[in-house]
């Protein structure tokens, strides 16, 4: 007898693919490129062996209580799992399956192509040439941060940290600091400095304020929430970038918004926010020194499909009880 599974949302094709042909379970899903309402979520997942969600549905303990005891996996289409409730995951034995390392590279080209264009201005570029405001070249006009002989400091220095660093130091970049729970390894291959623990009391002292580039790649955690607040913002350069790709609640946006507003520092690109999406009447889509995307620091069409492919994998493992590929271990 087929095993069932919910999809939260349309997937990439080289996802459908293996689970319509393994033969394993029978599909229904939220047949949507919108995210499921939670009252359809509640009633798609009931009597589910398995599900496979995104990053923007919660699944919390009334999620689980909803699809009953069949449940055996959870597969998300992605590498953060602060959307899943672990701990309540855990106590009803479910395995959960998600995406890292397929997405490194795609989401470290993302990050780096948000932050030249935050440090040069690229948007604020774009918009003058077509409202008319480039009337000639202006020595002093439009002029930003380079990355030659720099300081950066990353926030994370985990698999997509690291591929953010290695791609920034041959731009020139003179020192790589980093911070994080533990000193790593792998940062000798970009000459990184390990700071304080960033949770440190010595808050004063954590050394990536001489930064002139932040960048935030470090996982979203009751640790990291709100790490990037208004003594965070106070202490960094009035010329430093702040670049974040990771989980919009790291920040503190009241606290960016009069960072930027007040010129504390030069500027900030964001791929993540909270909420998501952000409202367009948000304060911080009014500043010139904000860019914003919409989260798509995996979206190339080949990561999405590969990010599909995996997902599903993880899901027939999880259903069959045979290995995953990418399992949580929690
Ligand atoms: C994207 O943010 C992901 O977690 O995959
Ligand atoms: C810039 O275009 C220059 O020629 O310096």
């Amino acid at each position: 007898k087929l095993m069932k599974v919910f999809l939260t949302r349309r997937i990439p094709p080289e996802g459908m693919k293996i689970l319509s042909t393994a033969g394993v379970c029978e599909v229904s899903l939220w047949d949507s490129d919108e995210p499921v309402p939670r009252e359809e979520l509640l009633k798609g997942v009931q009597g589910a062996h398995g599900l496979l969600c995104l990053l923007s549905d919660k699944i919390d303990a009334e999620v689980l209580d909803a699809a009953g005891p069949n449940l055996k996996v959870i597969s998300t289409l992605s590498v953060g799992f602060d959307h899943l409730a672990l701990d309540e995951i855990k106590k009803r034995g479910i395995r959960v399956g998600y995406t890292p390392d397929v997405l490194t590279d795609a989401t470290a080209e993302l990050t780096v192509a948000l932050l030249l264009a935050t440090a040069r201005r690229l948007p604020e570029g774009v918009e003058e040439v077509k409202n008319g405001g480039w009337s000639s070249w202006k020595p002093l006009w439009l002029c930003g941060y380079g990355l030659s002989g720099s300081t950066v400091g990353v926030i994370g220095l985990g698999r997509i940290g690291m591929a953010i660093a290695r791609r920034l130091m041959p731009f020139g970049v003179k020192r790589l600091l980093y911070s994080g729970r533990t000193a790593k390894a792998h940062a000798a291959e970009v000459n990184g400095e390990f700071g304080l623990h960033i949770f440190d009391y010595l808050f004063p002292l954590f050394p990536l304020y001489s930064s002139d580039f932040i960048v935030v790649s470090c996982s979203l955690t009751p640790e990291t929430q709100g790490l990037c607040d208004k003594a965070f913002f106070s202490k960094m350069k009035n010329t430093a970038v702040f670049v974040n790709s990771s989980r919009g609640a790291v920040v503190n946006q009241e606290d960016l918004y009069e960072a930027l507003s007040s010129g504390q520092i030069a500027a900030a690109g964001l791929d993540v926010t909270t909420p998501e999406p952000l409202p367009t009447n948000h304060p911080l889509l009014t500043l010139k020194n904000c860019v914003v995307l919409p989260h798509i620091g995996s979206a190339t069409y080949s990561t999405r499909g590969i990010m599909a492919a995996l997902s599903a994998q993880n899901l027939l493992g999880g259903l069959q009880g045979t290995d995953m590929p990418s399992e949580l271990t929690y």
